[in-house]
């Protein structure tokens, strides 16, 4: 009722003057236009760059492109007198460049922002989604703009990221509707397909009575792709699940990932724990990768962690990241021994599935074994057999070295 109304008074309200220059811009900006920087280098000093939301393709044969620079421009004459122009498409997170060039003095528009120069000596802005480097070829006069239209030389796109949008006076960035995920790199949907490969498979664990999280590596992160409960585990009325939370995946956390990556990977990760703790850190991946397995004890800093998952859980964003990696950073991974003993203190046992490129594409978490050694020894080779039968059904021979 009330979206009827609002419609009907926008709609019978009488338009405004067009010569209304504040209608005007009100009315043309429903129209969201990409930004971009129009960069020259000058013969003497330094780069020049201006601001633009009218750019746009104009024509194929010949390539040309164009902008509507403003008569009061006191960048345009510059720009107007230099050989060559270079188009950047600024990404989404590059609105304070873009304030940067549109507010500072024109000598001073390109400090502290990182460049390279393009084929014709224009800057290429560090992070542009995408840059055209164009020579100029016609200025039309309009209005109190011109249309500047230039010939293009060299074209690349430079960053996957998405790019910056204008929208309403505000910045802004690009959600689609189409059907699928934005995610370019398959960073999220890769490990959720794996997931979904191999679910009936991994669906063994929850019914030999164990509880299961699906992990995969999704950029500096550790995040569940799936959740395997046995019916009766849920301990509120409430159905949770942690699918999408991002676990730590840093210095002291489980290093499953970490255990079979290349070599200068591997060091490279060792490198970021302390000198003392980076000899422990090379033998526990050596474990890892001898028994084909990782295992963590269930310590006091184990059982906190476990209930700041049962609060995540329930409710996301409850727990701050930073208390979920001083957690994280108290867990005790990859005894040496597993006696009797030390198994009965075991919490969760992990055991890594393997892409056709023989890395680590996802772990099988499994927990939930009431301090016995046999329930855990139990679980050892039900989470192994699982991971390995996952492995062999993506195509790769499970590794054992
Ligand atoms: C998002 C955005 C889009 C802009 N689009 C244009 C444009 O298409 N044409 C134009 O002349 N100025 C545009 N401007 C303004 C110029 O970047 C610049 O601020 C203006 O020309 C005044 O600076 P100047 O006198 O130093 O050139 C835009 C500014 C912003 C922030």
């Amino acid at each position: 009722m009330e979206r009827t109304q609002m419609s009907l008074s926008t709609a019978q309200r009488p338009a405004g003057p067009p010569g209304d220059p504040a209608w005007f811009r009100h009315v043309l900006g429903q129209y969201p236009t990409g930004v971009c920087v129009i960069t020259a280098q000058p013969a003497d000093g330094p780069p020049i760059g201006m601001v633009v939301g009218s750019f746009s393709s104009v024509s194929l044969n010949p390539p040309l492109v164009g902008f509507y620079p403003s008569v009061t421009s006191e960048t345009w004459p510059h720009l107007r007198e230099a050989d060559n122009w270079c188009v950047n498409i600024l990404a989404a997170h590059q609105s304070d460049v873009c304030r940067r060039i549109a507010t500072a003095p024109l000598a001073e528009r390109f400090e502290g922002v990182p460049w390279r120069p393009a084929p014709s000596g224009a800057p290429i802005i560090e992070g542009a989604v995408a840059w055209i480097d164009c020579v100029p070829v016609a200025v039309h006069d309009a209005g109190d703009h011109k249309i500047a239209l230039a010939e293009v030389r060299h074209l690349d796109t430079a960053s996957s990221e998405l790019p910056l949008l204008f929208f309403r006076s505000g910045y802004g960035s690009f959600a689609p509707l189409t059907l699928t995920a934005y995610d370019p790199e398959m960073r999220l949907t890769r490990p959720l397909r794996h997931f979904e490969l191999i679910r009936a498979i991994a669906q063994e664990l929850p019914d030999q009575g164990l509880r299961c999280l699906v992990t995969a590596p999704v950029s500096e992160s550790v995040v569940v792709v799936g959740q395997l409960d046995p019916p009766s585990a849920s301990a509120s009325d409430r159905p949770t699940t942690l699918v999408g939370q991002r676990l730590p995946f840093r210095p002291h956390g489980p290093s499953i990932f970490e255990a079979w990556a290349p070599a200068a990977e591997q060091a490279a990760w060792v490198a970021k724990f302390t000198p003392d703790s980076q000899e422990p850190e090379i033998q526990a991946l050596a474990r890892i990768r001898e028994r084909g397995f990782s295992i963590g004890l269930g310590s006091e800093g184990h059982r906190r962690f476990a209930a700041a998952l049962e609060r995540l859980a329930a409710e996301p964003g409850t727990v701050p990241n930073e208390e979920l990696d001083a957690l994280v950073a108290s867990l005790d991974y990859e005894p040496a021994e597993l006696t009797d003993e030390v198994l009965a203190q075991a919490r969760v046992v992990s055991a890594p599935v393997f892409d056709g490129g023989g890395q680590p594409v996802l772990a099988l978490t499994v927990f939930g074994f009431k301090a016995r050694p046999d329930v855990v020894r139990a679980a050892i080779a039900a989470v192994t057999g699982c991971a390995a039968k996952a492995t062999r059904s993506l195509g790769q021979a499970p590794r054992r070295d």
